[in-house]
């Protein structure tokens, strides 16, 4: 294998490997990118733009201007978005969901959130049913956490929900062929029946909110780029089954504390838990990839390299919301003005900070769970 084999970008639902370009994913995948145009449509309705979109972690989008062109004319939207629980959830994870709380406040709507612990268990092969399911109940305290409202946040844990699914999951998967389903998924004759079907259950949550309610209004989800393939199979027969297209809003992941890459559960050292202890946390930041030298000497000399430095990355997206301590931050880097030392400090305070204030709602969390979890 080449070096650049290594490095060839791979992003499916289930597999995301080597340098994500995400603007060949936009080509690729189809999406649209977020105009200024747009984002100031947006804006309009959030009391200015969040974070995330400013600093264009969210950066593509399906009909979001279909969307809002629908909201300003008096038909609302649902959100929707949802967790794979496999394992602990780590910050990477909270991102969206972060954002998605916003959007929730926002526009005063409301947001079905799918656990799917059936879906972990079809594709991995070692995975076991009740091992996911439980990590699904660890994993909503981690939402509930955020703050979402519990009047207007519903969880759906797919095992113990499917009664609710399984009507519109047969709606879907009839009118999905193998042969679009192998296209979008890369299904081969060795994937087994449970995957092969499985897709049809993520497209649900686009149009429960019909069946609960009788009203019929588009779903937004705001996801990372990586779903997206689901949401195109779930396009095409939105309309013949009576439905809005559910539109996308896309982030891109926020990366892991190694080399490249997104953060992922899979390599634990550079991955933030929301569980994680503060020596912990110190730890994994001590030693992240930075964009610093190899001595002290010859980073005052040159300076640093932001572009590349993981540390700077949870600045941009995360924790330095003041755009002039962002730029100041990166001119002193770059002209050799700060060592990776001191970011490196600054981030674990900044984590830790907000890891025990999180770990105290998680705890409260456990409290109120239950509400979260969607009725008949
Ligand atoms: N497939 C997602 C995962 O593995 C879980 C998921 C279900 C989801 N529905 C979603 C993610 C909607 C985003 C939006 O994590």
């Amino acid at each position: 294998m080449t070096d650049e084999d290594k490095n060839e970008m791979v992003v499916t639902p289930w597999e995301v490997k080597g340098k994500v370009d995400y603007e060949r994913l936009i080509q690729e995948f189809g999406t649209q990118p977020l105009t200024e145009e747009l984002l100031q449509k947006l804006a309009k309705h959030t009391d200015g733009l969040h974070l995330q979109l400013a600093r264009k972690l969210f950066y593509s989008h399906r009909d979001l201007d279909v969307v809002l062109d629908l909201y300003e004319k008096g038909t609302k939207f649902v959100l929707y978005t949802g967790r794979g629980p496999s394992g602990p959830v780590h910050i990477g994870h909270l991102v969206p969901w972060i954002f998605t709380k916003h959007l929730q406040e926002k526009f005063e709507t409301r947001l079905y959130f799918q656990m799917t612990d059936d879906e972990k268990f079809v594709i991995e092969d070692d995975a076991k049913l009740a091992e996911n399911t439980r990590f699904g109940y660890e994993n909503a305290l981690d939402l509930v956490a955020l703050g979402f409202k519990p009047e207007d946040t519903f969880i759906i844990y797919d095992v113990q929900d499917i009664d609710l699914l399984y009507d519109i999951a047969l709606e879907v998967a009839k009118r999905i062929t193998y042969s679009t389903a192998k296209a979008t998924f890369g299904f081969q004759d060795s994937t087994n029946l449970g995957w092969i079907f499985w897709p049809a259950i993520q497209a649900v949550p686009c149009f429960l909110h019909k069946k609960l309610t009788g009203e019929n209004v588009p779903a937004l989800i705001p996801a990372a780029i990586d779903q997206d393939p689901f949401w195109r199979i779930t396009r095409d027969i939105a309309q013949k089954l009576g439905y809005y297209k559910p539109a996308q809003i896309h982030c891109r992941f926020l990366p892991g504390l190694g080399i490249g890459g997104k953060m992922s559960a899979s390599e634990p050292e550079t991955a933030i838990f929301t569980v994680d202890q503060p020596d912990i946390v110190k730890r994994k930041v001590w030693n992240a990839f930075t964009g610093g030298k190899g001595t002290l000497a010859e980073q005052k000399k040159y300076g640093g390299d932001p572009e590349v430095c993981t540390i700077f990355q949870y600045f941009l997206y995360l924790f330095e919301e003041d755009d002039k301590k962002l730029s100041e931050r990166k001119r002193r880097c770059i002209a050799g003005e700060i060592m990776c030392g001191e970011c490196k400090t600054e981030l674990t305070g900044r984590l830790n900070k907000f890891l025990a204030e999180h770990q105290k709602k998680r705890e409260k969390a456990k409290d109120i769970v239950k509400r979260f979890h969607i009725k008949r």
